[in-house]
């Protein structure tokens, strides 16, 4: 069996966002990743991505549910045990401008975290130390006096990923990491990952909103709507096989390179606005943009279920009675609709 490293459980943050409204950022969601992959969520901005590595690395306090690491639960630690815990999960951040600040050196940017932890007692070996990080991430010990306004995206990000690496993790949330980066540097950055997985056994939770930017990266990918996790498989099978109207809708608008095949494309476009997550709809969030959605969707929220081996959906078209021959897209008519219902 695969060592699973993280285990989040019916993961549920809700804001207080004042006037008694709640806002619903992440509802009841499930996961596993294991040991060395890099498990890609994916959705639309406001889905509740950020929330959920937030709430993992305990920089928001959970509501409800689980988080486990290495099988220990993160939440149910004291102070002592969660600061040691937090040196194994780190995190990359969206936008390499705001992550660093303006007024530290390169070298107080990488050294803070060691400082912190106190893991170095000679300051020769915590610069020898900052030196061999700048060099991992392929930048030049020149660089550790400098400030991060003297560097461009792709550098500044590297700066986030060296400070990230800093004191060894096994574990990093990287939060859109490229997605703020010109197209030029993006697969500069994602090849930095990549092989600084491969010679440390990292494990990531590569977060993005773009499912072409996870694809490339991922070896399982989930897929978010409105605070809920609704579909999760491997890379390949979310391609080949997938099964959520939002999957299908979402992959239906990447591009393919193959004008041929791209001509012939349905391109689902889905109605309706993105719902508040202050007033999210009753049943299934996702069926008031839904092409395939039915009355059961309104009164009753999908059960997050293993369809096939490693194949997980949240969605009524896969409840029993369609589980064997679910129906393949929008091209489903009414009368499929009244045949399947008296059967
Ligand atoms: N600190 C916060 N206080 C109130 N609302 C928040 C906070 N952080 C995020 N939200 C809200 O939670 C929802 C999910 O946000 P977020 O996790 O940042 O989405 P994503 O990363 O997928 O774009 C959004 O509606 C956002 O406005
Ligand atoms: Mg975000």
């Amino acid at each position: 069996m695969e060592d699973k490293i993280l285990e989040v459980k019916n993961l549920v943050k809700y804001f207080d966002v004042g006037k008694a409204d709640i806002l619903k950022a992440v509802n009841d969601v499930s996961f596993h990743i294991f040991k060395g992959e890099t498990y890609g969520l994916v959705g639309e901005s406001g889905c509740g991505k950020s929330t959920i590595g937030r709430t993992i690395l305990g920089l928001y306090e959970k509501t409800s549910g689980d988080v486990w690491f290495n099988y220990e639960n993160v939440h149910g630690l004291s102070e002592k045990e969660q600061f040691a815990l937090y040196r194994k999960m780190q995190m990359i951040f969206q936008d390499p401008y705001a992550s660093l600040n303006p007024r530290s050196t390169i070298r107080e940017i990488i050294s803070e975290p060691l400082e912190v932890h106190g893991i170095f007692k000679k300051k020769k070996d915590l610069m020898n130390r900052v030196y061999e990080l700048l060099e991992e991430v392929g930048l030049s010990r020149d660089h550790v006096n400098r400030y991060p306004h003297e560097f461009s995206g792709g550098q500044r990000q590297r700066i986030g990923i060296a400070r990230a690496l800093a004191l060894n993790p096994d574990f990093i949330i990287a939060d859109e990491p490229i997605s703020a980066l010109d197209v030029s540097v993006q697969a500069q950055v994602v090849n930095l990952m990549k092989r600084l997985q491969r010679e440390k056994g990292l494990t990531f939770l590569f977060i993005a909103h773009d499912l072409s930017m996870v694809k490339q990266f991922s070896d399982r990918i989930g897929v978010m709507y409105l605070g809920n996790l609704v579909e999760e498989t491997d890379g390949e099978d979310l391609y080949e096989n997938p099964l959520h109207p939002y999957t299908k809708a979402l992959l239906s608008a990447i591009p393919i390179p193959d004008p041929d095949i791209e001509e012939e494309r349905e391109r689902i476009i889905l109605e309706g606005e993105l719902p508040s997550p202050i007033n999210p709809p009753s049943g299934c969030v996702f069926r008031t943009r839904c092409p395939m959605a039915m009355d059961i969707c309104k009164d009753v929220k999908p059960v997050w279920q293993e369809i096939k081996s490693g194949h997980r959906v949240a969605c009524h078209l896969y409840d029993q009675n369609y589980k064997d021959s679910p129906p393949t897209g929008p091209q489903r008519t009414k009368e499929m609709e009244e045949e399947e219902i008296q059967a």
